[in-house]
């Protein structure tokens, strides 16, 4: 996905554009460039790479001073990151610029279209062809709104588009359908982003926005229609974290920050949802509970870290609440045809609220009569806006591309959802459930002072740099963290890492063990079901059996484990089913200080970007 930036002020247009691009950077970085309205013209630039190489050229060829402009910072779709498929783009006049966030599904047609009436588009990108269309609409109209509005009802696919006509230079317009555009309402000035935190630092006041809106901003205010032109559809809300918070804060790279912010953001995660006595009290979850009790299957629907925090909530809705539970990958969900009815719920897991796959799965899911509840850290954004009901984890913005505390603060809202079905559904009792609430509430401690403890495992992750692969282990709850670590690890370092669960190690997988391969073990709580524990201390066996360098991750007193730990990671003893709220940790940082190690960009990480809004 991309980023947005768009202004209209007293400020210099170009200053507070550049400045929101710096903060949405994190979204894509395949390029980046401004246009600004000026002296009746409309100036720009536009650069491949990063943020700075526009800066750089900033410097060069300084643009004239305007109070209206628009920004972008772009993760290729289609074409390749060039200067001249970089945003924003132009029509032929130059007096039209316009740029994008999506995917234009019909735009193949539009732009032969376009060349038959005579117009010359010089990109590989769908987006360009909307600036040609602008400029056709706009004169005929002389509105740059309603030239949006008639635009937009050509087009087919997920966009978010902001522009500037030069003819109009106080007006900026934006629209959206199936990708995030939010409104910052300024003193005499307006902002349109992808994300908040382009605009935090001048004002908390914002406006979501529903599907299929065009969005007008001038200096004394804002104007919301649909497409058709009929009334806007947009909620206005405070943004309730500030810009510090969308800063690094003294660390060297956003990751770092948010994994030293999990203690936290746990703690936030439970803030206002537990009764002075100890039940639980999920407000939003605007789902009545008699339709809770008859909720006969529930599926999670996530991406990437999300799902590995679904694999876990399934242990937790399925032991307390003995409702079957599935979790789906949201790409694949809507197309293998699933069973879904009124009595299923629906749990789409997302941190950004914008993933395509998980909106996508979502939608089919509400189509086919499902419940869908909405785990989510983004307030404002898409899923939360299109599900019945949402469950917010308060883990603060997530600027960094690998999830961290998001992940954490998944986990225990999803605990909270399966407490929450216990408690509704009375397969739970009272005490039983303030019991898992006080063990949640010790959670929290309990990172902090794995984080205290991880200079270790640093050390271990700059010795095993110039590795090539590293495999993770893991059982029950332990094993989507085997996932999640191998995610890490591939995201952030770019090696060749893999998570099995550990019984199926011997079924093809142990193959793989050679000398002084690294493997780590993440190893359930021998106080719980201890056959797993046992089972996994013999599979630790088999591997360093036959040369594996292993990297065990276990509960404080577990010494079964020591003879045949090579490198010994301590965490502190927790519930089973809570175990990967702490066995996590260590293996965010250990992917952190590898791909450190090996000189990677960490909080942009290459070929990512924070949220994935195309299918
Ligand atoms: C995790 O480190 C990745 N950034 C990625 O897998 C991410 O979790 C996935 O794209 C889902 O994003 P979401 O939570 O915003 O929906």
């Amino acid at each position: 996905m991309c980023g947005i930036v768009g202004y209209v002020g007293s400020q210099s247009a170009l200053d507070v554009v550049m400045a929101g691009l710096k903060r949405l950077e994190y979204r894509g970085y395949d390029s980046a460039g401004v246009a600004v309205l000026a002296d009746g013209g409309l100036a720009g630039a536009k650069k491949a790479g990063k943020l700075v190489n526009l800066e750089k050229a900033l410097v060069e060829r300084p643009l004239l001073a305007g109070g209206t402009g628009i920004g972008h910072t772009r993760w290729a779709t289609h074409g390749g990151p060039t200067d001249g498929n970089a945003h924003p783009h132009l029509d032929n006049a130059g007096r039209v610029a316009v740029v994008h966030n999506g995917i234009i599904e019909n735009f193949a047609c539009l732009r032969a279209e376009l060349a038959e009436r005579g117009h010359e588009l010089v990109s590989e990108t769908d987006t360009e062809v909307v600036a040609h269309l602008l400029a056709e609409e706009f004169s005929a109209c002389a509105d740059l709104a309603e030239a949006m509005r008639l635009v937009c009802r050509r087009l087919e696919g997920a966009f978010t588009l902001v522009a500037v006509h030069a003819d109009e230079p106080d007006v900026v317009v934006g629209a959206r359908r199936n990708s995030p555009l939010v409104v910052g309402v300024g003193e005499g000035e307006a902002f349109l982003a992808s994300d908040v935190a382009a605009f935090i630092a001048h004002t908390r006041s914002a406006i979501e926005l529903g599907q299929d809106q065009v969005v007008e901003l001038r200096r004394d205010g804002v104007t919301v229609t649909g497409f058709d032109g009929g009334p806007g559809d947009a909620r206005s809300y405070h943004v309730d974290w500030d810009v510090s918070a969308a800063e690094k804060g003294g660390y060297d790279y956003f990751m770092l920050k948010e994994i030293a912010e999990q203690p936290k953001a746990v703690a936030d995660t439970l803030l206002g949802r537990i009764d002075p006595a100890g039940s639980l009290t999920l407000d939003e979850v605007r789902i009545p509970a008699a339709a809770l009790r008859e909720v006969e299957k529930v599926v999670v629907v996530a991406c990437g870290t999300a799902f590995h925090a679904g694999l876990i909530a399934k242990y937790a809705i399925e032991h307390w609440t003995r409702v079957p539970c599935e979790v789906e990958l949201a790409s694949e969900f809507r197309y293998r045809d699933p069973i879904l009815d009124a009595r299923t719920l629906v749990i789409a897991i997302s941190q950004s609220g914008e993933t395509m796959d998980t909106l996508m799965a979502l939608r089919h899911a509400r189509e086919q009569g499902a419940k869908v509840l909405a785990v989510c850290n983004t307030n404002g954004s898409t899923i939360p806006r299109e599900s019945d009901a949402v469950l917010y984890t308060h883990a603060g913005p997530e600027v960094a591309v690998a999830s961290t505390k998001a992940f954490l603060t998944q986990l225990v809202a999803c605990y909270l959802v399966a407490l929450y079905l216990g408690q509704v559904r009375g397969t739970k009792w009272g005490d039983e459930i303030r019991a898992v609430v006080r063990d949640l509430a010790d959670i929290s401690g309990a990172v902090e002072r794995v984080l205290e403890t991880m200079e270790p495992v640093r050390e271990l992750a700059r010795s095993l740099a110039d590795k090539n692969t590293v495999l993770f282990l893991g059982r029950h709850v332990g094993y989507p963290v085997a996932l999640e670590g191998a995610l890490k690890l591939k995201e952030l370092a770019y090696m060749h890492a893999e998570g099995f669960a550990a019984g199926e190690l011997k079924h093809g997988p142990i193959a793989l063990i050679e000398q002084d391969v690294p493997v780590v073990v993440v190893v359930p709580s021998p106080r719980g079901r201890s056959v797993l524990h046992d089972k996994i201390v013999s599979n630790i066996q088999e591997i360093r059996a036959r040369g594996a360098r292993t990297i065990v991750i276990a509960e404080e007193g577990d010494e079964a484990v020591v003879p045949y730990a090579d490198h010994l990671i301590r965490v502190p003893a927790t519930p089973t089913l809570l175990q990967p709220l702490v066995a996590t940790v260590p293996l965010q940082v250990f992917a952190c200080e590898l791909a450190t190690a090996r000189g990677n960009e960490v909080d942009q990480p290459r070929n990512l970007a924070k949220s994935v809004t195309v299918e």
